[in-house]
């Protein structure tokens, strides 16, 4: 069942990619295997029957590339290289080699909107103003203000706080980084680095047999080349918010298109982008229409960002949310493809957010834990697009405990947003920072992964110093124990896979309608087959299949979010049954597999929603 060995596409006609299950891997927090405290590829390569157990189709890879991990990895000193901790090129190949021989994939992450400082191409830009490499960054002279002290060229803030300015003393010139200072952004606009760019990373990888990439940051590779300043949003500081200068920018679509026909396209590499600061639809398509011939898929990120104060300034104030708004983002989101060339992607975790379940679900008690956990598997696993899932999210990671204090945190955007709160001296700030890192700080998904309940979590050897710390739950919470419990999140996960899979028609590329907008604890919906019906699903369990022949196949999924037990709307009606008709539960958070098949026969009532319980009713 697992694996890419399923008849390939759906229908046969759609690219693999489409029903493929992803997982990200963090690689410094999966598993280590040489006792540094530091995981490592030969760990990743220890745990792959584990992922392909699961039901894993594809493993992205966080980067593993020569870096001086100024922001974990994501500063790049040699493409070609890997980070000795992580291990070498070498086990990268062994890597690709035991994904294909399990019929899986490899994606690798792609970070070209800069690299380095330590970077061989800046060192060479940053020697003299007439290096050749000088214009494959962005350098600007200085600007002075009134009382003749040196300014940036521009009063743009940057990611993790501060402008995205950097003085360099040796040329006398600022160069630009949207992110941390050791990250300079790559000047798109030369040719000539573009080249390099292809070669030196993507070709390079894609010969040794990845499969693709997860390309960082890619809608900020062309920027506004009048570089001028942004208007002014937060008065109480120097720099400010700026995206529309240098995201979504002028030659975007021209420079990912080249990047895929030059570099992607002809070793057939499966590419899904990070789209940020992108909220509508119609600005997103032409990065994902199998026309425009750009990437195949991208990450918005709309529900993920839920609760932050916004990118900029008020990122870690958190913002409570309402259940109708998370709502409205994903109908949106889910619908905005249909009757396009268009493909959507499906996640509620990665490296840069806080855990879901601590975020959407219910930590309070281990009932709800695990309750909601489910309920939040179900979701996504019900919804269309390319289904992605982050380390730990199969198991019911959490956030780091809330008792845990600055000092455990080691990300530098946490870590310079906490240092602005406290230069501004007011201790509201600081205290709003505080509870915003508790729930969303990018740290909370990178702690060690919790394999069992050995000392060290089975990540590492006991008394070995693991490079964060463990979560105090690891003995809870732990994967070796959910393996041998049939009610677990984890075999729960895998059981839906299989499912998602089984019924892709409906839950992968289904068209999505939802029911009870409004409605401030349960969240239901309609997937149905975007093809007629006709009664070509196998029948499982001897259940009987109703086709309710000319009717499009369909399953209603409705999920209480809450603590509470909800009535739960007729399900019957909203598939509009004939007396005749019999709807079948295809699965519950609540069951075992042996009670899937109730049936919802004439003149019953849909039974009420037990607390962050979900389920699935079809009508075949
Ligand atoms: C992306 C990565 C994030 C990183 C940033 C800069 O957003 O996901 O982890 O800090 O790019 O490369």
């Amino acid at each position: 069942m697992n694996g890419l060995h399923h008849e390939n596409g759906y229908l046969g006609k759609e690219p693999w990619w489409k029903d493929a299950t992803f997982y990200q891997v963090y690689p410094a927090s999966f598993k280590d295997s040489d006792g540094d405290g530091w995981g490592d590829i030969p760990g990743l390569i220890s745990k792959i029957d584990y992922l392909h157990d699961l039901g894993v189709d594809v493993v992205w890879l966080s980067p593993v590339f020569e870096s001086p991990q100024a922001d974990m990895g994501y500063d790049v000193s040699d493409y070609q290289k890997i980070y000795a901790p992580y291990g070498t090129v070498e086990d990268v190949d062994a890597l690709v080699e035991a994904c294909h021989v399990r019929g899986m994939k490899l994606i690798l992450d792609l970070v070209v909107n800069h690299t380095s400082i330590e970077h061989g191409w800046f060192k060479e830009s940053r020697s003299s103003k007439t290096n050749p490499k000088r214009d494959w960054y962005i350098w600007k002279p200085a600007r002075y203000n009134s009382e003749g002290q040196r300014i940036p060229p521009t009063n743009w803030r940057g990611y993790f706080a501060g402008p995205t300015w950097t003085w360099d003393e040796h040329t006398q010139e600022y160069y630009l980084h949207l992110y941390a200072s050791e990250q300079p952004d790559l000047n798109w606009e030369s040719e000539a680095c573009r080249e390099a760019i292809y070669d030196n990373t993507m070709r390079f990888w894609l010969e040794r047999g990845v499969d693709g990439f997860r390309i960082d940051t890619v809608n900020k590779y062309s920027k506004r080349t009048e570089y001028v300043d942004a208007s002014i949003t937060d008065p109480s500081s120097t720099c400010q918010p700026a995206p529309e200068m240098w995201c979504n920018g002028p030659r975007i679509h021209e420079f990912i298109h080249e990047m895929r026909t030059k570099a992607l396209e002809p070793y057939g590499a499966v590419s899904v982008g990070e789209l940020s600061n992108t909220p509508h639809p119609s600005q997103v398509l032409p990065y994902v229409s199998s026309a425009a011939r750009e990437l195949d898929m991208v990450f918005e990120f709309s529900m993920i960002r839920l609760g932050t104060g916004g990118m900029f300034g008020p990122k870690y104030t958190y913002v409570p949310f309402t259940l109708p708004q998370m709502k409205a983002i994903v109908a949106k989101w889910q619908t905005f493809i249909e009757g396009t060339d268009g493909w959507t992607t499906v996640f509620c975790e990665n490296h840069d957010n806080g855990r879901a379940v601590s975020r959407f679900g219910d930590c309070s008690t281990p009932e709800l834990w695990q309750a909601s956990a489910k309920t939040l598997a179900l979701w996504q696993a019900t919804l269309t697009g390319t289904l992605f899932l982050y380390q730990g999210q199969e198991i019911g990671m959490t956030n780091m405990p809330a008792t845990w204090g600055i000092d455990k945190y080691k990300d530098v955007e946490s870590l310079n947003f906490y240092a602005e709160a406290v230069a501004s001296g007011d201790q509201k700030t600081i205290a709003d920072t505080m509870h915003g890192l508790r729930i969303l700080a990018r740290d909370h998904s990178r702690i060690p992964f919790q394999w069992d309940d050995s000392p060290n979590a089975g990540f590492a050897e006991k008394g070995v110093k693991t490079w964060m710390q463990i979560h105090d739950e690891y003995r809870d919470i732990n994967a070796a124990k959910q393996l041998v419990d049939q009610d677990s999140i984890l075999n729960f996960y895998k059981r839906i896979l299989q499912l998602r899979k089984k019924y892709k028609d409906l839950f992968v590329f289904g068209t999505f309608r939802l029911l009870q907008g409004e409605h401030k604890a349960i969240f239901s919906y309609v997937k149905e087959s975007p093809h007629e019906t006709s009664n070509s699903y196998p029948q499982t369990n001897g259940h009987s299949v109703n086709g309710h022949d000319g009717r499009k196949r369909a399953a209603v999924v409705v999920l209480n979010f809450s603590k509470d037990k909800q009535e739960c709307l007729d399900v019957r009606d909203v598939f509009d049954c004939n007396d005749n008709d019999t709807i079948r539960l295809l699965v519950s958070t609540q069951h075992n597999e042996d009670d899937e098949g109730l049936t919802l026969g004439k003149n019953t009532s849909t039974p009420a929603l037990q607390p962050w319980e979900g389920r699935v009713y079809v009508n075949f």
